[in-house]
């Protein structure tokens, strides 16, 4: 049997230093995408993100609240662990840099680069940009010593410190570059990073002094070790350098490192050269992508046009910003963030090409057919008809070669357009065919069964395309076609004639409903609390087979935080033990949301999932309530435990 390639890539792990904006969701959309696509595409594939968790930064902030430095990332890691489950992101690890698994690690290297003569002890006289954790000469500021990067004021620094000798390795680096042409990307940064070099590379401090929020130097403990030199790291401690050698030398080097275009300096200068230092091979490349702006500003809390991505999930779903994020900008480059483009994308390519074609499609095998996609027919009977239906066939396959080109190069918003291309091909393809005047004539039968074919066909090949963007979709469409397993489908399964005669298609409702004004009452239409049973009423009798059906279970509460717009809701994240789900419930006029975050209490786990203001709630929380008044049982077993 030969082995499955393997893909190792990684996005930058954030700050934890406030709330992740739209900016963030969309590094890691694009990431997880990719991710997505190699493992369709037959790919071993090990997807990284994280947090950096260490640093000035944020020691400061924790002092601001009155709290713990661990304590403040606590915090607010648990809510980029929360965002990224609402975004389906498929990361495979989630790596914090103040785990004991890494400290080790950045123990170890900081000292082998010691060892090595490379790391000398020396002064730091100079400034220092806190928010973005960046050192500055003095011959690259302007008088007013405001930071190139962000335009934030710096702060003069003068301590002890241990430098890193980058110098030593500048040569190296050029010839490394020059040789691998792939390995900055794309073009425009790797020559802004050849000049940057070109212009001389200072040796790096390493080390700081003036607070201690960080892993200790080894050999020097009142220095900690600066936090890019920490956070870089982590791509090593994940991939098992020290914990694991068998998948260390599986995954590394990496294939990608994604960034965005302000930390491409740490990713293609700085990191390589440790990695030089350490003599460990150098990732693959580093892609550089740009930024989310609003108004042509980058997001930032200081400019206070952040887009929080949660109350956008909660109102559009998780594939309708995927699509979005996907679409709307193109890699490399800006792109503005709008509101109003996000809607008219929902409406028109999800809700109006890809839905309807569904529902459209769906429901004329129901009418014509009984639901089932009998044969695929013979559309010769029917000149046009049969000309279409080569032509469909043709664009499929030439779609999915273009599509897996595209991605492979990075080019995953000319993938995505590809597909949707194709899309509205099928609709025109109703148009031309017309299933309805085909159903009129009972010799037109196998051309009517070759168009409902074709149809059914391309929707199945779309969505295994469409899985690395919108997955929850793609895999509604898979099922409602009739098919099972898509969570194994592959790639190569696109080839024309997969879909099996006989196929018996499951039509629900539609996959991307149009976006309407909000609808004030939707929060009562509360499904996850049961209507009390008036006293004079008596439940009627079930047995106990019928009670059995019920899974109870017991859930820790994870996250939680009142609806926007509604006055009764609380979302939250509860924890069965194995897994995590979003569960909505009625119970905001009873309880604060931070009374609740890790309780115990008893879950319904197999309920239908229900929409709930435009949340998507997973099951129910068990309360008794009489006379207006509401209590949660809370108990005290361990998540997961079943309620008998
Ligand atoms: O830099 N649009 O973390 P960070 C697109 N901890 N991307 C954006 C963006 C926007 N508006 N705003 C931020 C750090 N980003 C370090 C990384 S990796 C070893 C250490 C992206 O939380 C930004 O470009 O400040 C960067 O790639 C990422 O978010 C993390 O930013």
């Amino acid at each position: 049997m030969t082995e499955k390639p393997k893909y190792y890539i990684t996005t930058p792990i954030y700050y934890p230093s406030a709330k992740l904006h739209i900016g963030h969701t969309y590094c890691t959309t694009i990431a997880d995408s990719m991710a997505r696509f190699k493992r369709l595409d037959g790919y071993d594939v090990f997807f990284l993100c994280g947090s950096d968790e260490h640093g000035q930064k944020i020691q400061r902030k924790a002092e601001e609240e009155g709290v713990t430095p661990i304590a403040y990332v606590d915090k607010i890691v648990a809510g980029f662990q929360r965002l990224w489950k609402e975004l389906n992101i498929s990361n495979d690890d989630f790596i914090r840099t103040t785990e004991e698994r890494h400290k080790k690690v950045v123990q170890a290297l900081f000292q082998r680069a010691y060892d090595n003569g490379d790391i000398y002890k020396g002064k730091y006289e100079g400034w220092y940009c806190t928010p973005d954790e960046t050192f500055w000469p003095e011959n690259k500021l302007t008088p007013d010593h405001i930071c190139p990067d962000c335009g934030r004021k710096l702060e003069r620094i003068s301590e002890e410190a241990y430098f890193f000798k980058m110098s030593k390795y500048a040569d190296r680096w050029l010839k490394y570059v020059e040789e691998n042409p792939g390995f900055i990307q794309p073009v425009s940064r790797r020559n802004e990073m050849i000049q940057f070099v070109k212009g001389g590379l200072e040796d790096l401090c390493v080390s700081r002094t003036s607070f201690n929020w960080g892993i200790p130097v080894p050999f020097d403990t009142k220095h900690v070790v600066y936090v890019w030199f920490d956070a870089l790291v982590n791509y090593l401690t994940a991939a098992g350098i020290l914990d694991n050698p068998e998948k260390f030398r599986r995954f590394w080097p990496a294939d990608v490192h994604l960034v965005g275009k302000e930390i491409v300096r740490f990713h293609s200068i700085i990191w390589p050269i440790m990695l030089m230092s350490l003599g460990i091979e150098l990732p693959k490349m580093v892609y550089g992508h740009g930024w989310l702006i609003v108004d042509g500003e980058k997001m930032s809390k200081s400019r206070g046009n952040v887009i929080d991505p949660i109350p956008l999930l909660q109102e559009f779903g998780s594939d309708a910003i995927r699509y979005y994020l996907l679409n709307d900008v193109q890699l490399g480059q800006d792109g503005n963030f709008s509101r109003e483009r996000l809607i008219n994308r929902i409406n028109s390519d999800l809700s109006n090409d890809l839905g309807n074609l569904l529902y459209r499609t769906l429901s004329m095998v129901e009418k014509y057919r009984n639901g089932t996609v009998v044969s695929k027919g013979d559309a010769s009977g029917e000149p046009a008809a049969a000309e279409a239906s080569d032509m469909l066939e043709k664009a499929a396959a030439d779609t999915l070669q273009s599509y897996r080109n595209s991605m492979n190069g990075w080019k995953i918003n000319e993938a995505l357009k590809g597909v949707w291309t194709f899309v509205r091909s099928m609709n025109k393809y109703i148009d031309v065919t017309m299933p309805w005047v085909l159903a009129k004539s009972q010799d037109k039968a196998p051309v009517l069964d070759a168009v409902l074919y074709h149809l059914c066909e391309g929707l199945r090949i779309t969505a295994l395309m469409a899985e690395p963007f919108i997955p929850i979709a793609a895999e509604k469409i898979w099922n409602q076609l009739g098919l099972r397993g898509f969570a194994e489908a592959a790639l190569k399964d696109g080839v024309w004639g997969g879909l099996p005669e006989g196929t018996q298609t499951d039509k629900g409702d539609p996959i991307f409903p149009r976006i309407e004004p909000e609808d004030e009452n939707d929060e009562n239409q509360d499904h996850t609390q049961p209507a009390e049973t008036p006293a004079e009423e008596k439940a009627p009798l079930i047995s106990i087979d019928e009670f059995m059906k019920t899974d109870l279970r017991i859930a820790e509460i994870l996250t939680a935080e009142k609806v926007r717009k509604s006055k009764k809701l609380i979302c939250m994240t509860v924890s069965l033990g194995d897994e995590v789900r979003t569960v909505v419930s009625g119970i905001a006029q009873y309880y604060e949301p931070e009374q609740l975050i890790g309780k115990h209490v008893i879950f319904v786990s197999n309920l239908k999932p229900a929409k709930l203001m435009g949340i998507e709630s997973q099951g129910m929380i068990l309360a008794a309530s009489k006379d207006g008044k509401l209590q949660v049982p809370f108990v005290d077993m361990p998540a997961g435990s079943h309620v008998k």
